[in-house]
């Protein structure tokens, strides 16, 4: 055997933003499940940390809250107390404070009240159809991706229509905040050091609290049925959110209502368009969508790469002693192809059955508040989006953003033929 023959080695792995610039490295997480499923990283910006990347093992850490704590940070880089303090937001913390939070802003999300949600989400989607297939050439993520979940968002959090683009822009400045298009300052240069204390350390997330502020003042004096009217006025055991618990809410909703669900929207759609068999399974039998298309492009675009918690013993994940102290790194991304899980993980199967995905998480407190949400847009977005397009055709290849947190692609240009 060559060296050119050799697949990737450990010693070569690298999970860095640029290792994510051109594609999901899945061949990297393919060599890590079957050699090392619970591996210590040397990261080049700060301290070492776990990867865990089998399904079984991404579950188990998700839901042992005790063992494996979210109060340290959910994100790679490490925080210090004060930052800690100052950053963060619901899913920064453990129950039971994350429990009063959890269901103080939970209600509007759960299964039933989602389902009532629908025909609003068709009317939303229709509009923003309308609007884009008409023009024939453009942008997919931005006429059509980026525009349901911010006014989804919009709508639930009573924010006017015309702050949609305001909000989209924040949110990729925050989520974009290693890409050098997007980003004011890049969170992993030292630059980014005077803004430690912001979450993303993004100065858009300054301007995004002032927003909060201004509606949040507004219904203070006036309540609605909003979700902003809940937090401003809401109690939990007779006392109400701080400022600070009140701007980390309102930042993580738009951040997480937002940036995601576009991604599963453009990778579907992506994916559709590369994989046409597929998309004629689709048409053919629109059932498909609801009963198992979405999960699959759920699957597929993992939107959310990992997130991070923190061991609070000694403990054993998969045959690897992990100390107290150290970060875990849960891969969403790899527990979705783990082929021990998933036959044939690479191929995209829009009848895939049965299909336990952990693009929402693996179970636990912190299982994506917004995941009904998330599904029912896919499936209106699918359901309206097929039978009008008699065919996609990408006029260059999907671009995506320079980051190893969020599966995000930034521009995608098509010319689109209507049924
Ligand atoms: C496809 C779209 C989405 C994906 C892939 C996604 C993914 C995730 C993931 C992986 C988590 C962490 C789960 C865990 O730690 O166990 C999470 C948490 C969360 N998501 Fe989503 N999400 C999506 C859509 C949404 C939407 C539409 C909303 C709200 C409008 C939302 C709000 C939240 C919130 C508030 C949390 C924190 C929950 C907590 O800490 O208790 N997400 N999401």
């Amino acid at each position: 055997m060559t060296v050119l023959d050799r697949g990737p080695r450990l010693e070569d792995v690298s999970l860095e933003n640029d290792d994510f610039a051109k594609h999901v490295p899945h061949e990297t997480f393919a060599l890590l499940r079957r050699e090392a499923p619970v591996w210590w990283y040397d990261w080049p910006l700060g301290r070492g940390y776990w990867c865990v990347t089998k399904h079984a093992d991404v579950v188990a850490v998700s839901r042992d809250t005790k063992t494996f704590t979210s109060e340290q940070g959910a994100n790679l880089e490490d925080l210090d107390e004060e930052q800690r303090a100052a950053r963060q937001s619901m899913l920064e913390t453990d129950p039971p404070r994350h429990t009063r939070l959890r269901g103080l802003v939970g209600p509007p999300f759960t299964p039933r009240a989602i389902k009532a949600y629908e025909l609003v989400l068709r009317e939303l989607t229709a509009a923003v159809l309308d609007r884009a297939l008409p023009l024939r050439e453009f942008d997919f993520i931005e006429e059509v991706a980026k525009q349901l979940p911010i006014r989804v968002l919009a709508s639930l959090l009573g924010a006017p229509d015309e702050d949609t683009d305001r909000l989209i822009d924040w949110g990729d400045r925050m989520i974009g905040n290693t890409d050098p298009e997007l980003a004011d300052v890049l969170s992993d240069t030292p630059e980014s050091e005077k803004y430690r204390m912001l979450p993303f350390r993004s100065p858009a997330s300054l301007e995004l609290f002032e927003y909060a502020h201004r509606i949040a003042d507004e219904r203070r004096g006036a309540p609605t049925d909003d979700l902003v009217s809940k937090l401003v006025n809401a109690e939990i055991d007779g006392e109400r959110l701080t400022e600070r618990e009140f701007d980390t809410m309102f930042l993580l909703l738009v951040v997480a209502g937002n940036e995601t669900t576009r991604q599963a929207i453009a990778h579907g759609m992506l994916a559709l368009a590369e994989n046409r068999d597929q998309w004629r399974r689709l048409a053919d039998d629109p059932e498909l969508v609801w009963t198992a298309g979405a999960d699959e492009i759920l699957r597929w675009s993992s939107p959310v790469l990992h997130f991070r918690r923190t061991a609070t013993r000694d403990v054993e994940v998969g045959g690897q002693k992990i100390v107290a102290g150290d970060k875990v790194v849960i891969w969403y991304v790899s527990a979705n192809f783990d082929e021990e899980v998933f036959a044939d993980p690479l191929r995209f199967d829009v009848g895939r059955r049965p299909n336990p995905h952990v693009t929402f998480g693996g179970g636990g407190p912190h299982f994506c508040l917004g995941a009904h949400l998330a599904k029912l847009e896919v499936q209106v977005m699918f359901d309206a989006l097929l039978p009008r397009l008699a065919d996609i055709e990408l006029l260059g290849p999907a671009e995506r953003m320079r980051t190893n947190f969020t599966n995000a692609l930034k521009r995608m240009p098509v010319r689109v033929t209507e049924a």
